[in-house]
């Protein structure tokens, strides 16, 4: 099978994850950069990266890279790819772009001359003027970094963050594929008992349960890469089969979720019964002052409530305080919280033991990780 370079993107601070999930499908040739992880693989890993990667946004197919200066360099440089190595004479495409630190800065005219290059390399292809687009989906993407094009259609249609399961969201919900990096840069196990007291819609819970479980997060899901007739229906169908059998059905896998809101409960139950789940988690509607901790060297992610839907400052500071002494209580417990709350340490009363910035969508946030006590190696955690 012929070689091809493949791009996970990622949002800004989760490089490290999503090259380790590349690397955990068994690919070596691996290059990172902000916000993308550029591995060498052939035509199948379209279906496993798709299928499997939890914490990249979008998996991008590279058909070219270039320097460009001019507005004649990008049309001609884009128009000598093999662009009908990938796209149909049918195929629906637009263009995306982006620009940073480029002479070529003017996104809209970008996008209209990559469209023009690849329509007239596509004209030669298929001899033919006219393109009647209602065929398979082919998001092209130029993006210009220090005046280097990366050209690239996008694999994913969809992005990877939607699983299928979640129908329903509470107040500001994580997205999935963050929750999922939360997890992994965790030390949670699936033989240790997970707790998240603030779960809203149960993305960490589920994300946990999910990566506990070994189920592939793209399993309910389509790709617009799938339509595509040059990827062989078989490639998905093996991948499909591969992650299918590798569920493990058998381990115990504890973990609790509460929240104070009952309806979003109720949501949250439901997704995780989407994402066939539901026997991981014992949900239960609880303010955190009646959350008891009554087992050891459990681990507790969580995204607490912040901003104004979800509270005053006053009431904020209020209840980060009394996480704070709540948890002081267990030594044992490894504690991790998500928030945009910069005094967090200071009402906490403690300072994280790592401190990691990432991005919740746009807003900038940091979590904050607090090192419990290592379980005794006889009950191998
Ligand atoms: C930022 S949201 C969590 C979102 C969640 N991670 C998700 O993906 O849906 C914070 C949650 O904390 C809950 N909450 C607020 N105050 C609480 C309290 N005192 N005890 C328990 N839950 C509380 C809210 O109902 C809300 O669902």
């Amino acid at each position: 099978m012929a070689k091809i370079e493949l791009i996970a993107t990622t949002t800004f601070g989760l490089e490290a994850v999503v090259k380790r999930e590349v690397q955990n499908l068994g690919y070596t040739d691996i290059t990172v950069a902000d916000g993308k992880v550029t591995f060498t693989a052939d035509e199948k890993a379209i279906a496993r990266a798709n299928l499997w990667l939890r914490s990249a946004d979008r998996l991008l197919l590279k058909i070219g890279e270039f320097n460009a200066f001019t507005f004649d360099e990008l049309f001609e440089r884009t128009k000598a790819l093999p662009w009908g190595n990938w796209i149909t004479r049918d195929a629906k495409f637009d263009v995306n772009g982006k620009s940073v630190k480029s002479q070529l800065f003017s996104i809209s005219d970008c996008q209209a001359i990559v469209k023009k290059a690849v329509v007239e390399k596509l004209k030669q292809k298929y001899m033919t003027d006219w393109f009647e687009e209602t065929g398979p989906e082919s998001t092209i993407q130029v993006a210009l970094l220090h005046n280097t094009a990366t050209l690239t259609i996008d694999t994913s249609g969809v992005g990877l963050h939607k699983r299928g399961y979640r129908q329903a969201a509470g107040e500001a919900p994580l997205k999935e594929t963050l929750a999922a990096a939360l997890v992994q840069l965790s030390y949670w196990r699936k033989e240790r008992i997970l707790l998240d007291p603030f779960c809203g819609s149960g993305t960490i819970p589920i994300e946990a349960a999910m990566i506990g479980r070994n189920i592939a997060p793209g399993l309910n899901r389509k790709f617009a890469s799938e339509k595509w007739p040059m990827i062989e229906k078989n490639l998905w169908k093996e991948a499909r089969i591969e992650a299918f059998n590798a569920i493990d059905q058998d381990t115990p896998i504890k973990i609790f979720a509460s929240d104070k809101d009952e309806k979003v409960i109720e949501v949250a139950k439901e997704n995780a019964a989407q994402a066939g789940v539901d026997d991981c988690i014992k949900f239960s509607v609880k303010p955190f002052s009646q959350v008891k901790i009554k087992e050891k060297y459990g681990v507790v992610i969580t995204n607490p409530p912040y901003g104004e839907r979800l509270g005053s400052q006053e009431e904020i500071a209020e209840l980060y305080q009394t996480m704070g002494k709540t948890f002081k209580e267990e030594p044992t417990w490894s504690v991790y919280v998500i928030t945009p709350y910069e005094k967090f340490e200071n009402v906490y009363r403690k300072k994280a033991n790592r401190k990691r910035k990432l991005y919740n969508g746009n807003i900038k946030v940091d979590f904050y990780q607090y090192y419990g006590e290592r379980p005794p190696k006889e009950q191998s955690f």
